[in-house]
């Protein structure tokens, strides 16, 4: 189950900036969103790369559709049938384009996954919220689910506090536990990406610190997109922030180069707090 990820040359980067080595794990082209036929555009021509073992950040107001560019990552839209995508987000290594209508929406959701702003535990144990999206997948062999159990809580940092008590109910948990057991839920069937929609906003200083730096810990083994209205978290997480707006991507880059010396005016106005 442990994927090793070998990078074929075509996804090196065309970029010169950020280290020079990274690699894409995906390519986003082009990529317009609507709810409805009938609504404006929700997502212009939206293109950005996501680079393997790396957090990229999405940033900008509300409303400006970071959370809609998140969930076609995974095919959520789908679920709703009058959405519709144009462009294209192609996954590496393998080249395959999972916004096309052949691919399977579920297919892309068990590689994709997904954490969201209020946690959402499953009514069920600690060990069931972790071994869920094993055993969706087929998996019964008892001694590799433990294993990947203690795994998946020991990177979110959560296992020292329920190693003992595996057994309680997700739902007695704190806040930030409730999220940290979702991350480890997420972690334990080794997602391509990991999305995370605001991850920390419904979640106290400490809690919301903690989180941070398992999400530091774990871009050692996934690739992380993050959603954040919080931009000092962008700025000390993200290796690559993109600045959206009304729909539009206007600006995309090292998080360094964005935060201290954005090319557009207004993801400078947005970084020094004029708007949003
Ligand atoms: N289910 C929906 N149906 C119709 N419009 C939606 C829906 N969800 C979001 N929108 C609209 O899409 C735009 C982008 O929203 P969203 O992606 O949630 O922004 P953000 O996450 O940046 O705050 C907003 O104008 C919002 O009102
Ligand atoms: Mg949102």
């Amino acid at each position: 189950m442990e994927q090793i990820y070998k990078a074929p040359p075509e996804c090196q980067t065309k970029f010169t900036f950020g280290s020079g080595r990274d690699f894409l794990r995906a390519k986003v082209s082009d990529l317009s969103f609507r709810y409805n036929p009938e609504d404006r555009r929700v997502l212009n021509k939206v293109s950005l790369p996501v680079f393997d073992k790396k957090i990229t950040a999405l940033i900008g107001p509300s409303g400006c559709g970071k959370t809609t560019l998140l969930r076609c990552f995974n095919r959520m839209h789908d679920l709703y049938n009058a959405t519709s995508y144009e462009g294209d987000i192609v996954l590496y290594p393998e080249g395959k384009n999972i916004l096309s209508s052949e691919i399977d929406p579920m297919e892309v959701r068990m590689r994709i996954g997904m954490v969201f702003q209020k946690p959402n535990p499953f009514p069920k144990t600690i060990y069931e919220n972790v071994a869920y999206g094993l055993k969706v997948r087929g998996i019964k062999k008892k001694s590799f689910i433990d294993e990947k159990i203690e795994k998946s809580l020991v990177q979110a940092g959560l296992w020292s506090e329920v190693k003992d008590r595996l057994q309680a109910q997700a739902t007695a948990l704190s806040g930030g536990q409730q999220q940290r057991l979702c991350i480890a839920r997420a972690l334990a069937t080794d997602p391509q990406i990991l999305l995370l929609d605001e991850p920390t906003s419904a979640l106290d200083p400490i809690s919301t610190a903690h989180i941070e730096e398992l999400i530091v810990e774990i871009k050692d083994d996934v690739t992380i997109v993050i959603v954040t209205h919080n931009l000092h978290q962008a700025a000390r997480c993200a290796d690559y922030t993109s600045f959206m707006y009304m729909g539009d991507l206007i600006e995309y880059g090292p998080s360094e180069q964005i935060f201290t010396k954005p090319q557009d005016k207004r993801t400078e106005n947005y970084i020094t707090g004029r708007f949003g």
